[in-house]
């Protein structure tokens, strides 16, 4: 059972209508499933980003941050077998010419077509380049498809600068390019996107435990820091047979997308086979020495992987809500539509509205909303009703409105509207900041 009520048309819908994401270069007619974050959805990735590294970064003692270059030595990806391996099986139809991923074609085509589809070629994810001014087959290089190969070209030299000792890991987040055949389901699949990973370096013995370990922390990750629902995900162990070669153990997990249950992310147990490779083809001596036995060792590999725009886009659909809810002025009734993002993960924590456009109300309304903008992202709104100001609000997930209105200039207090509840108070303005700092350290 999908556990989400929103359709993917009313979430795209409302992206672009209030700020969150826009067609890439619409005005030319878009670019197959490009997309750009607008000043919402930037603010929003900007949160996630932020808790994703509080939470696996900043407060542990055992992981340090890195941030590789996009373009590598080509030699890397043919170590990493992304050159060979990197591929997607692609199949033509010979009547329309479309091209599709062999285990990704649409039923419609059948019915709508009907046409032969050629035998499937393996087609490589890589965007290409060419370094310099040249274009031959000695200046080829690649946009990096996983941010994972700077993790291991840069091993080495990460631990000798940090005197980090086993188990340790190295996380980024970065831009990720990959040529899809068929992206699609809006930010789900897209040629260009983010990733956040880490790859967490251990001694063989003892993987197992610190798989679960990881596990357990990529459910406290998804329970308590991003707050969904987890009856939405789906924890697939993928067997025997199906995982990369070098895997020893993987988990995918899945989400409950209104399009299906698919990937949400995933974390696997790669043995040493990236440093055993890369150290094979550098010929550099990438072993770890035991601080303690001297002996030397290639580490083994655990990675927790997530796509930052996967993230983003359940996020989004974790939010939604709709409602019936009392119009602010006159009591009937009304569809509400709002987004209940956890307050850390509100693009905008607090508008400042005045009740109206006159000056001896903006005045104060503007110098709480300067005042405040020191510590949150604050929107600031004086046109349309302030139920229609209200309702944008709570669309775009603000937690909380500051209404300034003529009662203010009597006894400096202020109307402060609660998003979920749509309960208000009387604040005074001296006593806001506090109010605010507590209501979001909750
Ligand atoms: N280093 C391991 C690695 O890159 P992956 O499963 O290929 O693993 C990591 O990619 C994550 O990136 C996926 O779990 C998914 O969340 C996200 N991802 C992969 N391809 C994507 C695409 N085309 N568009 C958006 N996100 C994608």
């Amino acid at each position: 059972m999908l556990l989400n009520m929103v359709d993917m048309d009313t979430l795209v819908s409302l992206c672009k209508r209030r700020g969150f994401i826009f067609p890439g270069s619409e005005i030319y007619g878009g670019l197959a499933n490009s997309w750009d974050y607008g000043p919402l959805g930037h603010l929003l990735k900007q949160n996630i980003k932020a808790a994703w590294w509080k939470f696996f970064v900043q407060e542990r003692d055992d992981m340090v941050p890195l941030d590789s270059a996009i373009i590598m030595n080509p030699k890397a990806w043919e170590a990493s077998g992304h050159l060979e391996n990197f591929t997607d099986p692609l199949s033509e139809c010979k009547k329309c010419h479309q091209r599709f991923r062999v285990d990704m074609i649409p039923s419609s085509h059948e019915k709508e077509c009907g046409g032969e589809l050629t035998n499937a070629k393996n087609f490589n994810l890589m965007f290409k380049t060419f370094i310099g001014p040249t274009e031959d087959s000695s200046s080829i290089a690649y946009l990096r498809p996983e941010t994972a190969g700077g993790m291991f070209v840069n091993f080495k030299s990460v631990q000798q600068a940090t005197r980090k000792r086993l188990p340790f890991g190295i996380a980024q987040i970065g831009k990720n390019f990959r040529n899809e055949i068929t992206p699609g389901n809006f930010i789900f699949r897209t040629r260009e996107f983010e990733i956040g990973e880490f790859e967490y370096f251990i001694k063989q013995d003892g993987w197992e435990l610190i798989f679960e370990m990881w596990l357990g922390q990529i459910e406290k990750w998804w329970k308590d820091v991003m707050q969904i629902n987890m009856d939405n995900l789906v924890w697939h162990e993928i067997p025997d047979g199906e995982r990369a070669h070098y895997s020893k153990r993987t988990v995918d997990i899945e989400y409950r997308y209104p399009f299906g249950v698919k990937e949400l992310h995933g974390i696997a147990y790669r043995t040493d086979f990236d440093l055993s490779s890369h150290m094979n083809a550098s010929g550099e001596d990438l072993r770890y020495t035991d601080p303690e036995t001297g002996e030397k060792f290639l580490p083994h590999v655990v990675e927790p992987t997530f796509g930052i725009d996967r993230i983003l886009l359940i996020s989004l659909l974790e939010a939604y809500h709709e409602e019936e809810a009392p119009t602010a002025d006159k009591g009937e009734s009304e569809k509400r539509v709002v987004l209940r993002f956890p307050h850390h993960l509100a693009p905008i924590k607090v508008a400042v509205l005045p009740l109206s456009k006159k000056e001896e109300l903006s005045s104060v309304a503007k110098k709480i909303a300067a005042d405040l903008r020191k510590q949150y992202m604050v929107e600031y709104d004086e046109t349309q009703s302030i139920g229609k100001r209200y309702r944008r609000q709570d669309e775009i997930g603000t937690p909380y409105c500051i209404t300034v209105d003529f009662e203010t200039l009597e006894d400096n207090a202020v109307t402060i509207r609660n998003r979920d509840t749509m309960k208000q108070e009387r604040v005074f303005q001296n006593d806001l900041t506090l109010y605010l700092k507590e209501k979001f350290s909750l």
